[in-house]
């Protein structure tokens, strides 16, 4: 017999059936509650709300379990490549060799983005943020690709469209680097795989041969894996909401993008950094900055710490401590800012304040760390982040439209004045 939850309203009692999981994850399917009594539930920040079923990625947050469509993340950082992991979570299998094949390829031809973007960025004040660009210019492709406007189009079509998308955000992503250092473009290379392209664009000048690291390359690789999915996250909820009204996938992107940049999501790995050079130069005096995060009189939060699903560990976190400590070690960089995180981390762990609400470091606590290490940019940090995250929004829009899912549309319960009379003006 299949089950069921009773709720009771104004002594009349009702019952809704419960959805499990794959995972056994149980929920109260409450699709018919406003229709048969007339309530809705609220729920600010979405605390408790599924929006979706979705069978893209798998997150135990109290026992640190993450799986991008079944497959323990611990063994795709460890073995597949960015764009295999892509494939992954957009088409839901892992790909054949000739299906990676053909994948790489589509991505690699359509790398290049139209000479006339070239003008916008030129437009752009030196010291625009990278992620203002980003958002802008993703949204942009739309205007060369206005058959992408169509929700309608055949399944060739929308693959296209997935396939620039990943192909072009490095390439606009480098852009928006080369262009803050007023310095040229440099075009894709093709001959080079997806993280060995990214970074020549960002580091080869026309003034001497550059040829990419291939312990960054690795890194990088990681990184993205880990970057690439975490189900219905604020950016993820966002692409799936905006692209709900049937706005393009350029645009729904593009939201995603502007939901990532702030500091609670993915602008925690710039902030992160922000935070431990602030110590660092105000003397490295770790207590009082514990204290001033337990401090509720204090805006001030411990950036890289806490999550809203994670309440043990954050297993991005664990890999990505590990690979700092690696590729700090490969490329012989030593940075006093890891040494701070790894006390900060320590005397955190030990405070009953961190202990209590289950706040551990999350994915963004070191990955700053390594970025600093591959001579990434600080303020580039979170586009790392979008070029990871791309692949996991594109499933989650895909997921969305194919599953036909109404426009989102949250309800509300309105707290305002009750109808009075407009008063002019020479009376207030
Ligand atoms: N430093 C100090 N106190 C904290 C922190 C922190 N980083 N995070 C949460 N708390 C406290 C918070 O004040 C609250 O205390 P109390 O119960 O006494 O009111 C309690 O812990 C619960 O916090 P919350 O804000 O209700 O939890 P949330 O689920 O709404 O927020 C979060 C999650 C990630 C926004 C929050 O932990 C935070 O602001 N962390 C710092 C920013 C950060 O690192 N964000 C990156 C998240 S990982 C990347 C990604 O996937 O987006």
């Amino acid at each position: 017999m299949s089950e069921t939850a009773k709720i009771e309203i104004e002594g009349k009692s009702y019952e809704f059936p419960v959805v499990t999981g794959s995972e056994n994850e149980k929920a109260i399917d409450i699709k018919k509650l406003r229709g048969t009594t007339g309530c809705i539930t609220i729920d600010p920040g979405f605390k408790n709300t599924g929006s979706t079923t979705s069978a893209i990625t798998y997150l135990d947050g109290e026992n640190g379990i993450l799986r991008y469509r079944g497959y323990p993340i611990e063994q795709l950082a460890e073995k597949a490549t960015f764009l295999e992991v892509a494939f992954l979570l957009i088409y839901g299998e892992l790909p054949t060799k000739s299906e990676l094949e053909n994948f790489q390829e589509s991505i690699t031809k359509h790398t290049l983005v139209h000479e006339d973007m070239k003008q916008f960025f030129e437009a752009y004040p030196a010291k625009a943020h990278p992620m203002g660009v980003m958002a802008s210019m993703v949204c942009s492709l739309s205007t060369f690709y206005p058959e992408s406007q169509d929700p309608n189009r055949p399944k060739e079509a929308i693959d296209l469209t997935m396939h620039r998308l990943i192909a072009k955000l490095p390439t606009l992503a480098a852009m928006s680097y080369k262009n803050a250092m007023r310095h040229p473009f440099v075009y894709p290379k093709n001959e080079l795989g997806y993280c060995e392209n990214f970074l020549n664009m960002m580091f080869s000048m026309p003034t001497e041969e550059y040829t990419p690291d291939p312990v960054v390359a690795e890194a990088l690789n990681k990184l993205l894996i880990l970057h690439a999915d975490h189900e219905q996250n604020c950016s993820a909820s966002t692409v799936r909401i905006v692209g709900s009204s049937q706005a393009n996938l350029y645009a729904s992107i593009s939201a995603g993008v502007s939901a990532l940049w702030g500091p609670l999501h993915g602008g925690a790995n710039q902030a992160v950094i922000e935070m431990l050079d602030k110590i660092q130069a105000d003397g490295g005096d770790l207590e009082k900055w514990v204290a001033k995060a337990k401090d509720k009189n204090d805006p001030f939060r411990l950036m890289g710490f806490g999550h809203r699903v994670y309440k043990n560990f954050d297993p991005r976190a664990k890999i990505i401590k590990k690979a700092c400590d690696d590729v700090l070690e490969k490329l012989g960089v030593e940075d006093p800012a890891l040494d701070i995180a790894k006390k900060l981390e320590k005397i955190a762990l030990e405070d009953p304040y961190f202990v209590e609400r289950g706040l551990y470091p999350n994915v963004d606590f070191y990955s700053g760390i390594i970025y600093k290490a591959l001579n990434i940019p600080t303020e580039m940090f979170t586009v790392m982040f979008a070029l990871g995250r791309l692949p996991g929004w594109i499933a989650q829009w895909k997921e969305m439209v194919e599953n036909k899912e109404p426009i989102g549309r949250p309800r509300q319960i309105y707290t305002g004045e009750n109808q009075r009379d407009y008063v002019s003006i020479d009376k207030r």
